[in-house]
């Protein structure tokens, strides 16, 4: 993800969540966080962005801060395509666990978390605004 690329991604955002994050908060993520690793995933040959995925690694720990595709692009394979290169990215960095937080009502998510045998760990309670939910903390170690 280079700054040219965050009003596509904000677009993707906010088609994605009731509560998006702000432009500057993906500007944070791009100048202001070392262990932040931005990604967008280009279409192959209409060449526009068509989702974004952003974790953080930090020594044996990581965490997949944001994942979306857009509307038009969703079930065809694209985040979970993602999501595999994501944690073999990981593992190779040599992180042992790689965690992540979903809303319950999510169900979307959750399927493909499940897929790539994440499990839940825990619950934040109140985790969530606009509205109100819980989080499901899932994490999946990875066999180095
Ligand atoms: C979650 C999200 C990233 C999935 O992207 P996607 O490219 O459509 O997902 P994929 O096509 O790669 O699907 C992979 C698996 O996820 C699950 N899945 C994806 N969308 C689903 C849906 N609408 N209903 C049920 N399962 C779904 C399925 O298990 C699917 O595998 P299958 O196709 O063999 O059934 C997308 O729905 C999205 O952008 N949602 C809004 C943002 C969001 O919620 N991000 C996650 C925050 S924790």
């Amino acid at each position: 993800m280079e700054e040219e690329d965050i009003q596509a991604v904000v677009e993707i955002e906010n088609l994605s969540y009731p509560n998006p994050w702000r432009e500057m908060t993906f500007r944070g993520e791009l100048y202001n966080q070392p262990v932040s690793f931005p990604f967008v995933m280009v279409h192959k040959f209409q060449e526009k962005i068509i989702g974004y995925v952003i974790f953080w690694c930090l020594k044996d720990r990581a965490q997949i801060n944001n994942i979306a595709v857009h509307p038009d692009f969703r079930r065809m394979g694209v985040a979970e395509a993602v999501m595999r290169q994501v944690l073999d990215q990981i593992k190779k960095a040599g992180a042992g666990l790689v965690t992540l937080e979903v809303r319950p009502s999510n169900s979307a998510a959750r399927s493909m978390y499940y897929k790539l045998d994440f499990e839940v760990l825990g619950i934040k309670e109140n985790y969530y605004n606009n509205p109100p939910e819980d989080a499901l903390v899932m994490g999946k170690f990875l066999d180095q």
